[in-house]
């Protein structure tokens, strides 16, 4: 009798340890089936970002995290802030913690290839976001049409200035987009420039987008031309903004048309005041919404074909599946209807605080 209830009693307690085991360790197998079912296993995105120093940046991060979890899936989110060992020592510890998928926004298109190789590795996919990550082979790539970026800021700036002297004010040459943008703006330049109508006469990058770079590169492209330019293109409007400072030091602010890109607050209010000529409007929460649905769809393997055109782009090694939204123009003539229809910035935050800094 004692044998045979010592013997039940250690069958109780290994089936026990068995249902505690796979409690823990999966939510797939249980004994009650239909409230298990129920529970499917968040999905974990990180989101490895590089600055946050530009106003977008700060609109990409909130509105993302507000995207995936509209959604019902998780994100951490980590900026590197220009610092190419951190942001991948911070994709690898997010790798590390199990996420499911892995957004990038890289700083340096070449060396974020070695964060791909890793995530491939753990098994998870990488999408691209806004910059394209170069030589590596990377899931899925998600941005604004950056060539058309740059032609659209090119034919501004040529329908008021169609003869002269243009000073091109480059991106980071280590980002992707910078030399994207540069395609599109002389590409349009090109027809006009073997007329001879336009010269460039300044061409230079700007080492990490730091507008202070920037300065650096339009004081040099006045000495070296004597003041003597018609108009500028800026790859964004931080650099737009160093330019039109230092047009301002020497009075020539509202003469020569400056091009920028972003619709940063700033941006709008010296073109209203008529500082800077143009900007380039990109609904950061459309690319959010898609980059979330995006990542679930990748996380959890399925096909991303239906949700908008892939179109391919070559990073190098391979053909990348693309989406790729369209870049809108923004001058005087159409805040209204970009910019605060869309409540971009509103038009209180736009004409007060304008105000404020006039
Ligand atoms: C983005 C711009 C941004 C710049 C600097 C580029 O890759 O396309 O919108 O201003 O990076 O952060």
């Amino acid at each position: 009798m004692v044998l045979i209830l010592f013997l039940f009693l250690l069958g109780c307690e290994k089936h026990d340890n068995r249902n505690n085991d796979t409690e823990v360790q999966s939510n797939t197998e249980s004994f009650k089936p239909n409230e298990q079912q129920q529970v499917e296993e968040t999905i974990k995105i990180g989101f490895a970002m590089d600055t946050l120093t530009e106003e977008r940046w700060l609109k990409d991060r909130d509105f993302f995290r507000m995207s995936v979890e509209e959604l019902g899936a998780e994100v951490e989110i980590m900026a590197s802030h220009g610092d190419d060992a951190l942001q991948i020592w911070q994709a690898e510890t997010m790798i590390s913690k199990g996420i499911d998928l892995l957004v990038i926004v890289p700083h340096n298109a070449e060396s974020t290839a070695a964060i791909v190789e890793k995530a491939h590795s753990a098994g998870i996919k990488v999408l691209s976001y806004d910059r394209l990550v170069k030589n590596a082979e990377v899931d899925m790539y998600l941005s604004y049409d950056n060539e058309q970026v740059g032609a659209l800021q090119a034919q501004a700036i040529l329908e008021i200035v169609p003869k002269g002297r243009y000073v091109y004010i480059g991106g980071a040459e280590t980002d992707n987009n910078a030399h994207m943008a540069k395609k599109g703006v002389f590409e349009v330049l090109q027809p006009h420039i073997d007329k001879g109508d336009i010269t460039v006469v300044f061409d230079q990058w700007t080492k990490d987008w730091e507008p202070a770079n920037a300065k650096e590169n339009i004081e040099l492209a006045l000495k070296a031309n004597n003041n003597n330019i018609d108009a500028v293109i800026a790859a964004n409007d931080a650099t737009a903004g160093a330019v039109i400072e230092v047009l301002e030091s020497r009075g020539l602010a509202g003469e020569i048309p400056v091009a920028g890109q972003d619709a940063d607050l700033a941006a709008i209010q010296r073109i209203i005041k008529g500082t800077q000529t143009m900007t380039i409007y990109k609904p950061i929460k459309e690319l959010t919404d898609l980059a979330a649905e995006l990542a679930i769809k990748l996380a959890k393997d399925e096909d991303v074909g239906e949700i908008r055109d892939v179109v391919k782009i070559n990073n190098g090694q391979m053909e990348v599946p693309s989406i790729l939204l369209s870049p809108t123009t923004v001058t005087q003539t159409n805040i209204e209807e970009t910019i605060i229809a869309d409540d971009f910035h509103t038009r209180n935050e736009i004409y007060l605080q304008k105000d404020k800094s006039d």
